[in-house]
């Protein structure tokens, strides 16, 4: 199961190997003080705020957080896909050192497909129903590679054999609606990886598909691009999804980054009071009612971000400070999180309750059994 590459191939990398690459390579992608706003008649509602993360070659990184947190708009901003009147108001993006964000829509056109992949959470939203799944490939990969259309079609018919399509040489003939839902997501990874893309966004890529399959297709994507060296932004409301694949990941609330860190610190040493929760909702084969739990509270809507940290409402470690400012993204050795009990300058107080958060935090330690995920929401799957 691999896909002939139209680039080098690195060799397959585990995922330490990738966070190792990761220190000493330049960032594949950086996010810098992203800003994302939708101007309204009741005036401008601010959806992303000061965002700002990087993904390394080759390199898994999953986005969680509860429903509204702006997973999707950060998605959507970096492949210049943000819905009018959502708007980038301020930061940058770059792939490989290029800025994306000033780019106008026909070069970004271009970037999409060739240099970034897109996954969606349906199928066919990627698909168009009026053609066949062989024609779309093939004009994707023509689109973007110097290939015949012969060698195009080849190159479709072993992207679909990659992807487990059986009998490719007879379905790259048929239409999306003569797939299944999992085989149509199949055929959505084969156009996303066709020009060998360096990073492939996938915004819940299993969530519309039959729990029965969605590791299968997870699996089918991680093995994918590892073997092409493709970095992914995974953004995911299962919890269990990312412990299985992600190297890093960012945690999202209202907005902005709660917390970002490799992917074992923060199942096991979360530092944010709101990680801390969304791990809380991972089940554990030892004692399994003891540990789900759910965060109380919801999130903020965007017309009611309250002031400071913006968890402070639902945060069973609010202090005075977390009510009037709001903390930036601070160092905590493995990971950054914006929350004022890691902050030297509010220290004492916060000493004290940062080794509370660290006990809270200690009852998570094992692992998540990947079999038994559970969403970032609580909602089991
Ligand atoms: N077109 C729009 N107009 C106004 N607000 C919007 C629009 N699109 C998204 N939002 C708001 O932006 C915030 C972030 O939305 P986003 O879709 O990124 O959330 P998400 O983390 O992907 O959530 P989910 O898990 O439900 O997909 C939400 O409060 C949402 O209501
Ligand atoms: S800054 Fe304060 S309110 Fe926010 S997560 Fe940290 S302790 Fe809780
Ligand atoms: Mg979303």
């Amino acid at each position: 199961m691999s896909i002939p590459a139209a680039r080098p191939s690195p060799s397959d990398r585990s995922a330490a190997g990738n966070a190792a690459a990761n220190e000493a390579s330049p960032p594949l992608l950086s996010v810098e003080g992203l800003r994302v706003e939708f101007p309204t008649r009741h005036g401008t509602l601010l959806a992303l705020d000061d965002v700002s993360f990087t993904i390394g070659p080759g390199e898994v990184l999953g986005v969680v957080g509860e429903s509204g947190a702006g997973k999707s708009l950060t998605g959507a901003a970096i492949i210049g896909l943000l819905e009018p009147p959502g708007r980038i108001a301020g930061g940058e993006i770059r792939l490989s050192g290029r800025r994306l964000d000033d780019l106008p829509a026909s070069a970004m056109r271009k970037i999409r497909g060739r240099e970034i992949g897109a996954i969606f959470q349906d199928p066919l939203t990627s698909l168009n129903p009026l053609y066949t799944v062989g024609r779309q490939l093939v004009e994707t990969i023509r689109e973007h590679l110097p290939l015949s259309g012969a060698q195009a079609r080849e190159r479709a018919i072993e992207l679909l054999n990659a992807t487990g399509i059986p009998a490719a040489e007879t379905r790259i003939d048929h239409y999306p609606h003569q797939f299944s839902g999992g085989m149509r997501q199949r055929v959505v990874i084969a156009l996303a990886l066709a020009a060998d893309p360096k990073l492939v966004v996938a915004d819940e890529p299993t969530t519309a598909l039959d729990v029965s399959i969605q590791a299968q297709i997870i699996t089918l994507l991680k093995t994918l691009c590892r073997e092409q060296g493709t970095a992914v932004m995974l953004i995911t409301h299962d919890m269990g999804v990312i412990a299985e694949t992600a190297d890093r990941v960012a945690v999202m609330y209202a907005g902005r980054i709660a917390e970002i860190g490799p992917v074992a610190e923060l199942i096991h040493r979360p530092k944010h009071p709101y990680t801390i929760g969304l791990m809380g909702s991972i089940p554990s084969v030892v004692d399994e009612r003891e540990r789900l739990t759910q965060i109380d509270g919801a999130m903020p809507r965007l017309n009611a971000i309250p002031s400071g940290c913006a968890f402070n409402p639902r945060c069973p470690q609010v202090m005075p400070v977390c009510r009037e400012r709001r903390p930036e993204l601070i160092d905590t050795g493995s990971s950054r999180a914006a929350c004022w009990l890691h902050d030297a300058s509010v220290a004492g107080t916060a000493a004290a309750r940062a080794a509370a958060v660290e006990d809270d935090a200690a009852v998570l330690r094992e692992p998540a059994k990947p079999a038994e995920h559970a969403t970032a929401s609580g909602r089991p799957q």
